[in-house]
């Protein structure tokens, strides 16, 4: 089995753009060299079509691609400010992040809801990346795998196990979002292996192609570290995203 490691860059609400030309024109010249990973650049929407603009003229196509880092669960209507899974597409995206720990926590986002989500995405071809992850107290608390089953459970029962051959996971533990915290490469591979295994209970064949993420305080120096883990397919990377030198060494790290 071969999966394409992919390392994903969530700018999150940062960026304009001069600094959105010179973040790309260091990421597509570096892309130039790497070869083995699949790089995704995920910006504020009103830089995706700029984003998308500069990787057309680069030519890089396949190895460079594009995400938002939220979708609408509504395809058109009376929704002010809601942003289309259709609109993302038409615009160039490949992926959408779905369910990442900032948009439950600060905007309510419930299982259920982004469980929809993943379903929206995928019917306009997107594919969505399903975030998943625990909080500290969670984790000391010992409910690690009940909660990361439970938010992976709501997306299958949605979306049916085979949706998850156009998807991937990532898992983000709370507690190391921004926090400089990294999980240990062993506290990362224990859930990435828990999720490949929940999935595998249903379809081995999935499980096996499927590329589960780490996202939480990934560094240069810890990057390599972590995708050494065998399930560790990638990395979904917030602060060093914005930084190129950063984001294009936790690339080579893969
Ligand atoms: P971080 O963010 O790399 O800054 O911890 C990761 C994320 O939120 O996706």
């Amino acid at each position: 089995m071969s999966r394409q490691p992919l390392v994903a860059g969530n700018w999150k609400l940062n960026g304009n753009r001069t600094m959105v030309r010179g973040l790309m024109d260091s990421i597509l010249d570096a892309a130039a060299e790497i070869d083995a990973t699949e790089i995704a650049v995920m910006p504020p929407y009103p830089f995706l079509g700029q984003v998308q603009e500069l990787m057309d003229s680069s030519g890089l196509g396949e190895r460079v691609r594009l995400g938002a880092q939220n979708v609408s669960l509504y395809d058109e209507g009376a929704y002010t400010g809601e942003v289309s899974a259709g609109m993302l597409a038409e615009t160039g995206c490949h992926y959408v992040l779905v369910g990442h720990s900032e948009r439950r926590a600060l905007f309510g986002e419930s299982d259920q809801q982004v469980a929809d989500k993943f379903v929206v995405a995928q019917r306009a071809g997107l594919q969505p990346v399903l975030c998943l992850g625990e909080t500290l107290e969670q984790r000391e608390d010992g409910i690690t795998e009940a909660v990361i089953g439970r938010q992976l459970e709501a997306a299958i029962t949605q979306a049916g196990v085979a949706a998850f051959a156009d998807a991937v996971v990532a898992y983000e533990p709370v507690w190391a979002i921004g926090t400089g915290r990294t999980a240990s490469p062993e506290q990362a591979q224990e859930v990435h292996a828990f999720i490949r295994r929940t999935i595998a209970d249903m379809d081995a064949k999935i499980a096996s192609c499927l590329r589960i993420l780490y996202g939480g305080s990934v560094k240069p120096d810890n990057a390599a570290e972590l995708f050494n883990q065998e399930d560790i397919d990638g990395g979904l990377i917030g602060g060093a995203a914005l930084k190129a030198t950063d984001f294009i060494s936790i690339c080579k790290a893969l």
